[in-house]
């Protein structure tokens, strides 16, 4: 399991401490770390708690408190084992301790291989707002390793896949055609995922531009996560999140309505969807899309989609002003969707 990880580690000078969180730590990180102390003895293991409670100051100052006390220098590595949330503490935790010590990152869930460990950008959450403190600040390696999802529960798997149907939405039609005919196997998935998301971050570093696609979906879903105190996860809002954002890229007159047919149809199946909707209104959500990071003067702003496979480019911002009038309706749509699922062109206001 770990062949591919091992000989990157036990050269290397200095110290090794793993980040897990404690399901992690049960399923894979306390054996990984007892074979790894053989070899490297002064390894350490530190568990924080698993679920999105974890993306916060109180546990990056933990971590920060516990590397200290054991004199963690710049010549030690971290290592975030785990899903999305290790991999955002950790990876904020790494471009902040000595302003700056090296990380890797060994995902283990879905929505970890495909989007959280590539492209360097991690976060924690704020009252306020999902990652509103973070930073780009990317890991020496990636060890993707498929046989970890193997124990992922349903759930979870479904979550990261959201994302998966994401990259074909935004960059690949072929991609999400393949999804859709169910003729794309898992690794082919995760290797056309990762090199989706690496070739847009390459041509849009800072997150000025084009990177902006890659949020597609989620200033819904972001909204929903903060104002149900996160107990929706991030890839179930992300489902709702793009079912909504399809809609207004229909009303603005990009996306054909045959398209969000095709795409509400792919949410709708059995394997994929969620379902239920979170008791929020369209207000309450929208007020929460204000604090969103892209938003400009207190107007929150969306990325559309043009067709399957392209977004909207916007004169190179890739994202324009949401009013509350277009949120409504989405909502008001995705609403009905999800009430009386078909048929779907029935409920085109
Ligand atoms: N930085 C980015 O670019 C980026 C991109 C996408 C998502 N994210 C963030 O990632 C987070 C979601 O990530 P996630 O979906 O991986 O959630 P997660 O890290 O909370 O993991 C989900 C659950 O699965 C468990 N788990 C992890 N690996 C497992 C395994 N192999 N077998 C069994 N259980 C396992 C975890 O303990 C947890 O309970 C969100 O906070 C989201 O904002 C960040």
């Amino acid at each position: 399991m770990y062949s591919k990880i091992f000989p990157h580690l036990i050269y290397r000078k200095g110290r090794i401490v793993i980040v897990t969180d404690t399901n992690v730590a049960d399923l894979y990180a306390d054996a990984f770390c007892k074979e790894l102390k053989e070899l490297k003895p002064d390894t350490v293991l530190l568990k924080i708690p698993p679920g999105e409670g974890s993306k916060s100051r109180e546990i990056k100052e933990i971590l920060e408190d516990k590397l200290v006390e054991m004199g963690v220098s710049r010549s030690d590595l971290l290592i975030a084992f785990g899903g999305g949330v290790v991999s955002d503490v950790v990876g904020y935790l790494a471009a902040t301790y000595l302003r700056g010590i090296s990380y890797i990152v060994v995902p283990t869930t879905l929505m970890g291989m495909v989007d959280a460990a590539i492209g360097g950008k991690n976060g924690i959450n704020h009252q306020k707002g999902k990652n509103l403190m973070g930073s780009l600040w990317s890991p020496d390696d990636v060890f993707i390793e498929p046989k970890f999802l193997l124990t992922l529960s349903n759930t979870v798997y479904r979550e990261g896949f959201i994302e998966v149907i994401k990259y074909g939405l935004i960059f690949d039609e072929e991609l999400f055609s393949g999804l859709e005919r169910r003729d794309v196997s898992e690794k082919e998935y995760i290797e056309k995922s990762i090199r989706i998301k690496r070739l847009v971050v390459k041509r849009d570093p800072t997150d000025s531009s084009l990177r902006r696609i890659l949020n597609y979906g989620h200033l819904v879903a972001h909204a929903i996560e903060k104002c149900t105190a996160y107990s929706v996860s991030h890839g179930r809002a992300l489902w709702l999140g793009i079912l909504i954002e399809n809609y207004i890229s229909y009303m603005k007159g990009y996306l054909s309505m045959e398209s969000v047919e095709r795409i509400s149809e792919l949410f709708l199946r059995d394997e994929i969807r969620f379902l239920q909707i979170p008791g929020l209104s369209a207000e309450v959500l929208y007020e929460a899309m204000k604090n969103d990071k892209k938003a400009a003067k207190n107007v929150p702003r969306v990325v559309l989609l043009r067709r399957i496979g392209k977004a909207v480019s916007f004169g190179g911002e890739y994202c324009t002003p949401l009013s509350y009038a277009d949120f409504a309706a989405a909502f008001s749509w995705v609403n009905n969707l999800i009430a009386n699922p078909l048929p779907i062109r029935s409920l085109t206001v």
